[in-house]
C-alpha cells in the first residue's frame, strides 16, 4: 500500500488526510472512498479540470502528463508545475503528498 497525504484544505478536509492506496488505483477514486469530496465534474474522463491536484512531494515518480492531461490541466486555477488532474493519476509504490488548490474552476467563477 502507498501512504498518501492530503494537506488541509479550509473547505475540503481542514485537518488534512492521509490514507494507504493500492497502488494501480486511480487517485481521484482513492479521495472519494476515503470521504474526500474533491471535484470531478466530468466524472474522471479528462475533459474539465476541476479535480485539479498539486503534487507538494512525489511529483517525480508519476509517469509524464498526456497530451489532453496538459491541454485541460491548461484551464485550471491555480496551475503550477506539479499541477495534475487527479483522474489521470494512477497511484504508484512512491508516497504522494498533494495539495487541492484553493479553488477549482468551479469554486473561481463562483467568486468572480
Ligand atoms: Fe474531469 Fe478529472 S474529473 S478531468
Amino acid at each position: 500500500m502507498t501512504i498518501i497525504t492530503v494537506m488541509p484544505h479550509a473547505d475540503v478536509c481542514p485537518d488534512g488526510l492521509s490514507l494507504e492506496v493500492k497502488p494501480g488505483k486511480v487517485l481521484c477514486d482513492a479521495l472519494l472512498a476515503a470521504g474526500l469530496e474533491i471535484e470531478h465534474a466530468c466524472d474522471g474522463v479528462c475533459a474539465c479540470s476541476t479535480c485539479h491536484i498539486i503534487v507538494r512531494e512525489g511529483f517525480a515518480s508519476l509517469p509524464p502528463a498526456a497530451d489532453d492531461e496538459e491541454d485541460q490541466l491548461d484551464e485550471a486555477w491555480g496551475l503550477t508545475p506539479t499541477s495534475r488532474l487527479a483522474c489521470q493519476i494512477k497511484v504508484g509504490e512512491a508516497p504522494l503528498t498533494v495539495e487541492l488548490p484553493r479553488y477549482s474552476l468551479n469554486h473561481a467563477r463562483e467568486h468572480e
